[in-house]
């Protein structure tokens, strides 16, 4: 158990956000403490990246494990050159497109950068993000800022203040509240290190985005069942991160069949008296008017990155109404799809039903 701190909730203009709060929050984060703060993603957990001491305070408020790495969250192109011993080509052109924004680039680390960030790995995970209260904050600091998903470990990311006060009430001194976080789906990782550039997780930037830079990008196939050597090279990638605390069954198919087997299951579990929650999309809504279940409408299913702002927070409000079970249906694989997707099945246990 830690020790409870007072948790203060802060709001902040997320378009310019005040000089007063960002100073403030800069301040605590000089003094190596832990501030929550709104990035275009997800909310984010900082600290310091240089001052390993702060860093530590991050992995016991999420009670996550030292041996699972953190993202370095720079403002400035030059602050690159500070983190790594060497850029590649690739990288360089990938950074001049897409930061600020959600990718995030796996590149050889520099030694200033502290064991603890990497957790002991040669590659250091680098993003600059294009949220106006993330950048003010780096640099009001003057220090670039290690921040993972400001939730409990395992538990889904944050996409809201509120959210991230769930999680974390008690256990960091300061949130920042910026309003809910535009993307809805954590950043892409991206690792040049191999042959050709895989994505490790997919997220903000699109699949067919970095294709138009880097058309040798891959996805690897099955990434859930994933190789003890792959599963260094991503280690918080596990199948179920992103579980929620509640079993889900996610259909795959046409969008007729998914209704078809969704309300199917429904009645199954309705009968046995379950109190089931249900994910789809705006236009299953009336299909599932007369059911008894608790239904949560991601938006248009034509839109993935409308399902992806809303992702995170749907799963959370079932959760919070203490559904017992939630069905969920798939999405597109196109644009931000594919995150939602990854974040599904995790959510599912690796396990999709084909209908
Ligand atoms: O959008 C985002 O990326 C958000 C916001 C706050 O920036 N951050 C985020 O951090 O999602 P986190 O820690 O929840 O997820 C980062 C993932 C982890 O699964 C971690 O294992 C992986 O990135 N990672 C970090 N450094 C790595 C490295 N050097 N090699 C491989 N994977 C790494
Ligand atoms: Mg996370």
């Amino acid at each position: 158990m830690m020790k409870q701190i007072e948790t203060e909730v802060v709001a902040v203009d997320a378009e310019s956000p005040e000089a007063a709060v960002i100073r403030r929050a800069a301040d605590l984060m000089r003094r190596g403490e832990v501030v929550v703060f709104p990035t275009e993603t997800v909310y984010g957990l900082g600290a310091d990246a240089l001052q390993p001491a702060a860093l530590e305070k991050i992995f016991v408020a999420k009670g996550r494990p030292l041996s699972d790495p953190l993202i370095v969250h720079i403002a400035e192109y030059s602050t690159l050159e500070e983190l790594t011993t060497a850029i590649p080509e690739e990288a360089r052109q990938l950074a001049r497109v897409f930061w600020p924004g959600p990718l995030t680039l796996l590149l050889p680390r520099g030694p200033r950068v502290p064991r603890i960030v990497t957790a002991g790995m040669e590659t250091v995970a680098i993003r600059m993000p294009s949220h106006p209260v993330a950048q003010a904050l780096i640099r009001e600091l003057g220090s670039p800022i290690a921040a993972p998903s400001a939730n409990r470990f395992m538990h889904v990311s944050p996409t809201t203040a509120d959210h991230t006060l769930a999680d974390l009430c008690g256990r960091v001194p300061l949130i920042l509240d910026g309003g809910p976080c535009p993307v809805g789906v954590e950043s892409t990782i991206l690792d040049l290190s191999a042959e050709v550039p895989i994505i490790l997780r997919p997220g903000g930037v699109s699949l067919e985005q970095l294709r138009t830079v880097l058309p040798t990008v891959q996805v690897p196939r099955g990434r859930e069942a994933r190789s003890e050597e792959q599963a260094q090279r991503a280690p918080g990638q596990l199948p179920t991160h992103y579980a929620p605390a509640i079993p889900l069954l996610l259909f795959d198919g046409s969008e007729e069949a998914m209704r078809v087997a969704m309300l199917e299951e429904l009645q199954r579990r309705t009968q046995r008296g379950e109190r089931a929650g249900v994910l789809v999309a705006d236009s299953d809504l009336a299909a599932f008017q007369e059911s008894k279940a608790l239904v949560f409408a991601l938006g248009d299913a034509a839109q993935p990155a409308q399902v992806a702002a809303s992702l995170f927070a749907g799963l959370r409000a079932l959760e919070e109404a203490n559904v017992q079970i939630i069905l969920c249906r798939n999405f597109t694989e196109h644009g931000l799809g594919l995150a939602v997707r990854d974040r599904l099945k995790r959510a599912a246990g690796g396990k999709v039903i084909q209908v």
